[in-house]
């Protein structure tokens, strides 16, 4: 299927089943088997298995997932869907290659982050290294303090990795004549995960290279030592503007002014095919469509989107949020945001930090207790797709299962494939994400309107200001909430 027929495709194709049956909870929760979300992850896990290993933004594997989702969505359930592609444009990059040349010329394992800055090519950049202080609690380099006494002009700078954004670090770094940093990790061994700079930080930041806390560990012990070493970093990277798209897809029953919608993103990170992230999202909303479109009986309509860009920073869901009319986003009721609920060593979190949120998040909450799991509350970060609905007021909730080590030691890496789901985590939280769904779908009673928000909502930093406020107030749960705040365009 080529993308340039996605528009005609909308609701072209028509199936013959009739559908009959009222829809209830109890329905949706049965018709949602592991076996389907097996088969949902198995193909997404071999898109980016035949696209270069992975479903990201601008790759080959990500067109792929697309044409996945349509072809349920649309060749499968046009009767019953109408479906919209949106398209999008983003600043694309990506690293043709990386490399560190250690002091003694051998080659240093080491990662790129997505936006880095290339360097000159082919020789890169040659400097000595200079030590920066290590402060676990500040963050090593990030605020201009901690570059007092430190003669980083023309040099390559060892920074640790942690506590305030990497893009900080770099800032400061160029600011104070660095010509390059190495970063290393703040957590030990390999591999290491990825994170991304923001697009809106190219042509700020110095190029950069993460490698391990070991060996970043002994250089800085021999420079104590008073050891001259000369490093070399060379970045090969590319950038350029490229369209991504989010798929919308809506039933064609219920009142469409009164709309659920449920969302999960599609893309994954450069690093690895994304079957947890967000994979395990994905095939929640496709399971739960293929559920919906057997039977009659739907109040409200539901709608569900299948995210582009959210690795690259929530783009596509911003992207949709701030072209929704006022009208359009007062139908939309209630957010269900379904971001990574299958990981290996689950924590049950449901996203709710006000009582607005809990009038959909409880149905989600009280299913899992129910099922023994030890469920609980927890606020919104700002890491997730769920910000456009919260900038918007729309009442929100959403399930998660924890990232990053003990939850998913394959958070953000080629490892997240299909042996990094826990099957048990996923098909409950799918149930859960389902019997919501219809209970919405039956009935918006109890549903506050949406709660017009007083900041402008293109102001960032008053979103930062209120998704702070209400982090003061419960326990956040959050992608990048280990390793400190930050808004997910901006990773730590
Ligand atoms: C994805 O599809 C679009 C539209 O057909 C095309 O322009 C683009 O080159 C494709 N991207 C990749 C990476 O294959
Ligand atoms: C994306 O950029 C291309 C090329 O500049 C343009 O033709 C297209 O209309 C843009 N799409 C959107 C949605 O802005
Ligand atoms: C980096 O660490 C690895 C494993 O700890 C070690 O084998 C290698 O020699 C180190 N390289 C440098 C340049 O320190």
């Amino acid at each position: 299927m080529k993308l340039w027929n996605w528009p005609a495709l909308v609701g072209f194709l028509a199936t013959t089943a009739v559908a009959s049956d009222i829809l209830t909870p109890d329905a949706v929760e049965r018709d949602i088997e592991e076996n389907n979300l097996r088969n949902v992850l198995w193909n997404l896990n071999h898109i980016a298995d035949s696209n270069g290993g992975n479903r990201a933004f601008g790759f080959p594997g990500y067109n792929a997932s697309i044409d996945f989702i349509l072809e349920r969505m649309v060749t499968r359930f046009g009767k019953e869907f109408d479906t919209y592609v949106q398209p999008f444009n983003h600043t694309f990059e990506t690293t043709r290659s990386i490399k560190v040349i250690g002091p003694h010329d051998e080659d240093v394992y080491v990662i790129s982050l997505q936006y880095n800055t290339a360097t000159p090519l082919p020789g890169g950049i040659k400097a000595p290294l200079v030590d920066t202080p290590v402060d676990d609690l500040r963050g090593s380099a990030c605020f201009e303090d901690q570059w007092d006494g430190i003669n980083a002009a023309g040099k390559i700078a060892l920074v640790k990795r942690g506590v305030c954004a990497i893009a900080d670090k770099l800032k400061l770094a160029k600011s104070h004549g660095a010509l390059a940093v190495i970063l290393y990790n703040n957590v030990p061994g390999k591999p290491i995960g990825s994170a991304t700079l923001s697009a809106s930080n190219l042509g700020l930041l110095v190029p950069v290279g993460v490698i391990t806390l070991e060996n970043g560990s002994d250089w800085k012990e021999r420079l104590a030592d008073g050891e001259e070493l000369t490093a070399t970093l060379i970045v090969d990277s590319e950038t350029e503007l490229r369209e991504s798209w989010n798929i919308i897809s809506e039933t064609k029953q219920g009142d469409p002014n009164n709309v659920i919608m449920l969302g999960a993103h599609l893309d994954s990170v450069q690093a690895g095919a994304g079957v947890n992230d967000d994979g395990s999202g994905t095939a929640a909303l496709l399971e739960i469509a293929t559920s919906f479109q057997k039977y009659e009986g739907l109040a409200n309509k539901v709608r569900f989107a299948w995210w582009g860009a959210e690795e690259s920073g929530l783009i596509g869901s911003l992207y949709y949020g701030q072209h929704l009319s006022e009208k359009d986003a007062d139908h939309i009721r209630f957010y269900f945001n379904y971001d990574m609920i299958g990981s290996k060593q689950p924590i049950y979190a449901v996203y709710a930090d006000t009582e607005a949120h809990e009038t959909g998040g409880s149905i989600l909450f009280d299913y899992l207790k129910a099922k023994g799991k030890p469920v609980y509350y927890g606020g919104f970060g700002s890491s997730s797709d769920y910000v456009a609905f919260l900038e918007l007021g729309i009442p929100s909730s959403g399930l998660f299962t924890g990232a990053g080590a003990p939850e998913d030691e394959c958070y953000h890496q080629a490892c997240d494939n299909l042996d990094n789901i826990n099957w048990e985590a996923i098909t409950l939280n799918a149930k859960a994400a389902g019997r919501a769904a219809a209970q919405l779908a039956l009935s918006l009673d109890g549903i506050p309107p949406r709660e017009k928000v007083s900041i402008n909502p293109s102001s960032k930093r008053g979103v930062q200001r209120q998704l702070n406020r209400a982090a003061q107030l419960t326990r956040v749960i959050d992608k990048s909430h280990k390793c400190g705040g930050g808004l997910a365009d901006n990773t730590v």
